[in-house]
């Protein structure tokens, strides 16, 4: 656990701590309070955790919660128009021809080859020499760029690159970024760090869908081609071609999330000898010897809930941030217009009034009987509401086929007893990857 204060920081130690780790300037009350309002450099920010409330900001309102500016801005300079930069017309429009691209149909018959190059790093685990430690969150990272590439552009090697320029958008905060500021300074900010190479690998990008806009394309009909050929279900009109690159770098970036899962399951599980146990015992009955089909994914209850539990207790996006458009009211508070809103699984899959005991590690909790009751808003690891996450579907599958290849085939031991630190800037990642010591099954 990444250092929790008892009281709540000054703001100057705020400012300090949340461009090095997010996560540590969550307090001890965030996890007891449902409704926490706040003043930080005399900005009103309200950190709602009540489920009902939760509802109100993402579902009933969401229109007048939007992103917040400042952090919106450090999407916008590489993403422009796509859905994770965009507000208001123009992010409708993209959502509702994005959507059908990334789908379960759309990803189905990928799914053979996903899991076929995961099982292709097993193989490459497997010949690594046992006495060495690995750093698995370099491996599963590494892992996650092949299966999204082939998702993206039908496993064409130029596409690397550009999935992992992308899966560093937006760069790191830093303090400045997340201050109110006017849009001319945010701009200079941003593209003060940019890297020279970006332009190239834009070109790139440009060139693969052009190639998919082409006549006579006969390559694969990847995402790329999916979004270059999509029609909006309102309009009937085709993206834009220089929309349809934002919407690509969009998905693109989007996509970078899953690892965070990834890393943190093999570390639970090596926690967990009694839960990894029933893991691996579930994987040996539904594969008995042979590696996994597509239509094993969806027959394995108890893997799925350890899948559960491990976002529960380490969301990859632990933080959801608005700002109000117009003043409102929230759980009988009064939220003034610009007020910052901070939705947070980091919290609210911890909060002490929604979850017992609320950090230990259960899949048992995610049973339709243990679930039944639970307030829906207390589990948001993919937000929820219009905007929740475009690839929540096809991130399951991609988990579930890594998961399900390497926990069949090994067992991941710790391989120091220094405390592993989460710590989160857009997503929540271990300090430090996770080194383990690799056991074949
Ligand atoms: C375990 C994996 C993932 C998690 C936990 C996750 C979580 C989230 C969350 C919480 C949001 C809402 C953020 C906000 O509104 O502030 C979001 C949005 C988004 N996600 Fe994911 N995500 C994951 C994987 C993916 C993948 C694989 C893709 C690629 C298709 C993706 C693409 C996006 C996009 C484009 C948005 C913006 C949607 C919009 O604003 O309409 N995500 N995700």
């Amino acid at each position: 656990m990444p250092p929790r204060p008892a009281k709540r920081l000054s703001t100057l130690a705020l400012l300090r701590t949340v461009a090095t780790n997010s996560l540590a300037v969550c307090d001890e009350e965030l996890f007891d309070k449902l409704f926490v309002a706040r003043r930080y450099v005399a900005h009103p920010v309200f950190f709602v955790s009540d489920p009902a409330a939760i509802k109100e900001v993402l579902i009933d309102r969401f229109d007048n919660y939007p992103r917040v500016t400042s952090i919106r801005r450090l999407f916008e300079t590489d993403l422009r128009t796509g859905t994770l930069a965009s507000e208001g017309e123009t992010w409708r429009r993209h959502r509702r021809v994005a959507t059908p691209t990334i789908d379960p149909r759309a990803i189905r018959p990928d799914v053979p080859a996903l899991i076929a190059l995961a099982e292709q790093t097993a193989d490459q685990i497997a010949a690594a020499d046992p006495s060495v430690p690995i750093d698995i969150e370099r491996w599963v990272g590494g892992l996650s760029t092949l299966l999204w590439n082939q998702v993206v552009t039908g496993g064409d090697p130029a596409g690397i690159p550009i999935l992992r320029w992308l899966s560093k958008v937006p760069h790191k905060p830093r303090s400045i970024d997340l201050i109110p500021k006017p849009a001319w300074l945010a701009e200079r900010l941003v593209h003060h760090r940019r890297d020279p190479a970006l332009p190239l690998l834009d070109a790139q990008l440009h060139a693969m869908i052009e190639a998919r806009q082409a006549e006579g394309y006969a390559g694969s009909q990847d995402l790329l081609w999916r979004l270059a050929h999509a029609r909006d279900r309102q309009t009937g009109d085709l993206l834009p071609r220089d929309e349809v690159r934002d919407e690509a770098a969009s998905l693109i970036a989007g996509g970078a999330a899953s690892v965070r899962a990834l890393t943190w399951i093999w570390y639970l599980l090596a926690l967990h000898p009694e839960v990894e146990a029933r893991f691996h015992a579930e994987l040996d009955a539904a594969m008995p010897g042979r590696a996994p089909e597509p239509d094993d994914l969806t027959r394995l209850p108890y893997t799925r809930r350890v899948l559960d539990e491990v976002m529960r207790l380490y969301p990859p996006i632990p933080a959801i941030l608005r700002q109000a458009a117009a003043k409102d009211e929230l759980c009988g508070h009064r939220v003034p217009r610009g007020a910052f809103v901070a939705v947070m699984p980091w919290i609210v899959h911890r909060h002490r009034k929604l979850w017992t005991d609320p950090d230990r590690f259960d899949p048992e909790r995610f049973t339709e009987a243990n679930s039944a009751g639970r307030p829906r808003f207390s589990y948001i690891p993919f937000a929820v509401g219009p905007r929740v996450c475009i690839g929540a579907s096809f991130a399951m599958t991609q988990m579930l086929s890594v998961i399900a290849v390497l926990g069949r085939r090994f067992r991941f031991r710790l391989a120091s007893d220094g405390p592993v630190v989460p710590f989160g800037g857009i997503s929540l990642q271990p300090k430090g990857g996770l080194p383990v010591r690799v056991e074949r099954r």
